[in-house]
């Protein structure tokens, strides 16, 4: 690490402009990941080139994001994007980068797997004058001013929502939390937020990298070496839905015997919410591929633009139905 100050999003930082964005859940606020209604071309007339690096495909809600960007993102919106997935490698995501400059791209969009070991890239970036804008996740640099603006959750926030469910309905649980991806800024945020309103309850701590078979992996291990455990928070709905398969086949009833609280709300969360396998889940919304495009319509024009927007999350519990359920457009 440099000698300078470290520079972090902070959400709840004062900063000095937040857009806040509330899009509405259960199938409100977005036409769906196809019909993700996009922006109405580049406001110079131009067709605005993108280098976006997606960092990878793990979970439902990277497919519904990613989904979303290319929906709003498209040639008759304005935009030529070169879309690249880095399949959760941080070197992978940082060649990308390298080629975005090479290409001479007019804005780089990036969504970081982990928050720190931009540096150098960063710092590359800023010499070759191309804007960044920052997607989803956090980067932690001694970078000054890496980039334009970010949109994104407010993870603290969501780590606090469901400690505050846990604390007013299962105070005497035993939880063990089942992490994203260690140093990502979704991992550290909502591990933070919840321990700072649980984290005497907290039993055991292990990683599932945000994705189905890992967080089973992680769940089986756990359900050894915690046998007395409660409830599990996981840090998606991928994991809890590893989990569920792990609890099952320990011969234990998701949702009753382990509680289990989440984090995203993709179809797949909110069905196990119906059936009463998850107990309780803190949306996480995905869709902002029209935000996303506008802001970068803007960037690209040497528009002002907030710091930070913040996508607002919802929360269920298991009074959603079926039907909302059925609506739920990812
Ligand atoms: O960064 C957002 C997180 O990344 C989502 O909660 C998770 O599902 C994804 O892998």
């Amino acid at each position: 690490m440099k000698g300078n100050t470290r520079t972090r999003t902070a959400i709840a930082g004062a900063v000095s402009a937040i857009t806040i964005l509330a899009l509405a859940a259960c199938g409100g606020g977005d036409t769906g990941a196809g019909g993700d209604s996009g922006s109405s071309g580049g406001s110079s007339g131009d067709t605005i080139r993108v280098g976006f690096s997606q960092l990878g495909a793990e979970s439902g809600w990277r497919t519904a994001n990613t989904e979303s960007v290319k929906a709003s993102l498209t040639k008759d919106a304005g935009f030529d994007l070169t879309f690249v997935d880095a399949q959760q490698k941080q070197e992978n995501q940082i060649k990308a980068l390298r080629d975005f400059v090479a290409q001479d791209v007019d804005v780089i969009a990036f969504s970081p797997v982990i928050e720190t070991g931009w540096d150098e890239v960063l710092q590359e970036i800023k010499d070759s004058g191309i804007p960044v804008v920052l997607v989803d996740r956090t980067v932690d640099t001694t970078v000054d001013d890496p980039y334009v603006t970010w949109i994104g959750a407010d993870f603290k926030q969501e780590g606090t929502t469901a400690g505050e469910w846990v604390k007013e309905n299962a105070p005497d649980a035993k939880i063990f939390e089942l992490q994203g991806t260690l140093g990502s800024g979704a991992q550290v945020d909502r591990e933070a937020g919840f321990g700072e309103v649980v984290g005497d309850q907290i039993i055991g701590k292990a990683s599932g990298n945000f994705t189905r078979a890992e967080g089973k992996t992680a769940v089986e291990a756990a359900l050894q070496a915690y046998p007395d455990m409660t409830m599990i928070f996981t840090h998606n709905d991928d994991m809890g839905l590893g989990a569920i398969e792990a609890i099952e086949a320990a011969g234990k009833v998701p949702g009753k015997d382990i509680q289990i609280v989440s984090v995203d709300g993709v179809r797949d969360g909110l069905q196990a919410l119906v059936d009463k396998k998850f107990n309780y889940v803190v949306e996480c919304n995905p869709v902002f591929g029209d935000q996303l495009a506008d802001l970068i319509k803007k960037v690209a024009d040497g528009e002002d633009v907030p710091k930070e927007t913040i996508v607002i999350d919802k929360a269920f519990d298991q009074t959603i139905t079926q039907a909302d359920v059925d609506a739920r457009a990812y």
